[in-house]
């Protein structure tokens, strides 16, 4: 959507947190132009250096208050991606209880310190796009399908989303639209889980990981942006929402896929068992899965450009199609 006559004689202010991750990163090159963009990071000048373009850089924590508060007063939308990485893959943070409490309190207290400053705003924000993801759902590993309505799990990974969630859903008390983001895996050949899933492949050693039922719902990052940029800008779009393709697939599909657009093999299948001795309880993340469904997106109208994990694969990795 285009911005209206207004958005372009003055723009319209938006915060956003976790600027500078794997989404916030292309996000802040999609809103750019239209927006004027105020960041919010750990580290303000890191963010300056590596996202220039935005009109302000704000020191901000997980934190219930704080002095950068002041700046959300009169901005019109507040997109708030940042939280501790859940999967740091191999070479990540196992989840140790303090990791896994702080996975928990940089969402949690995170929220819940942004939805107090709106509350003390004079000018409140009139939309808040919140993460999550579709961990809220549980852990599955059949193609139930889940869509909005869908009631959440019970490990911890689905209890985080529900807290956070619960702290963004505080905006609605105060007049704000929230909508909050339940995204899937979202495929960057650069950085998250993709290359840790491609490796394997590369090296002629990929292949299902067991029981290979367990569903993978991802999403193209040009969907996941489309997908924020239209919650952010369509006023009947509230509440929770899916960010995911419609073409999820079964992991032995996604693996059989991803062989064949490598040119590398799926033949090994990897047993739970390895990959709880590699990632602990963190193996929950692959061994299950969740059929997470965009009902409300489709519903709604929103057109994806990469419904299909083929062609999204394709135009990622630079491959002829
Ligand atoms: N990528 C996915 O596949 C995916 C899937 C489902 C849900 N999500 C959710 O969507 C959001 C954005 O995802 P992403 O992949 O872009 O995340 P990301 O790359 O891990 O980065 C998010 C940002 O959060 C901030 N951050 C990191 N550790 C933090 C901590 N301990 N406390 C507070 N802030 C911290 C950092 O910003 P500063 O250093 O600038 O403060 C970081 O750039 C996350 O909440 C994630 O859980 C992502």
């Amino acid at each position: 959507m285009k911005p209206g006559y207004d958005a372009i004689m003055s723009k319209k202010r938006i915060i956003i947190t976790g600027a500078t991750g794997l989404i916030g990163r292309k996000l802040v090159a999609e809103l750019r132009n239209d927006y004027e963009l105020v960041i919010f990071s750990r580290d303000p000048a890191r963010a300056r250096a590596a996202l220039p373009g935005a009109v302000d850089y704000v020191a901000w924590q997980p934190a219930e208050q704080g002095p950068w508060a002041a700046a959300i007063d009169g901005a019109w939308g507040v997109i708030h991606l940042a939280g501790a990485p859940i999967s740091g893959g191999l070479l990540g943070k196992r989840w140790t209880p303090e990791y896994k409490a702080e996975i928990r309190d940089s969402r949690v207290i995170g929220t819940r310190g942004i939805v107090n400053a709106m509350a003390t705003a004079q000018q409140r924000p009139a939309v808040f796009v919140c993460a999550s993801a579709v961990g809220y759902y549980g852990f599955y590993r059949d193609n139930t399908p889940l869509d909005e309505d869908a009631p959440p799990g019970r490990d911890f990974l689905a209890q985080v989303c529900v807290a956070w969630e619960a702290e963004a859903a505080k905006a609605e008390q105060l007049g704000v639209r929230v909508v909050r983001l339940r995204t899937g895996l979202v495929l960057d050949p650069d950085s998250g889980a993709l290359p840790q899933i491609m490796l394997p492949f590369k090296l002629m050693t990929g292949g299902p990981i067991l029981p290979g039922t367990q569903v993978y719902p991802w999403i193209h990052p040009a969907d996941e942006i489309g997908l924020i940029r239209f919650a952010l800008e369509r006023e009947d779009v509230r509440g929770p929402l899916n960010a995911v393709a419609p073409g999820a697939l079964a992991n032995r599909d996604f693996a059989a896929i991803l062989g064949k657009v490598l040119g590398s093999p799926s033949w090994l299948p990897v047993p739970e068992f390895s990959l709880r001795i590699a990632l602990g309880e963190m193996a929950d993340l692959v061994v299950y899965g969740q059929n997470a469904i965009p009902r409300k997106a489709l519903a709604l109208g929103y057109q994806f450009q990469f419904p299909q994990l083929e062609p999204a694969l394709r135009d990622l990795l630079n491959l002829s199609h």
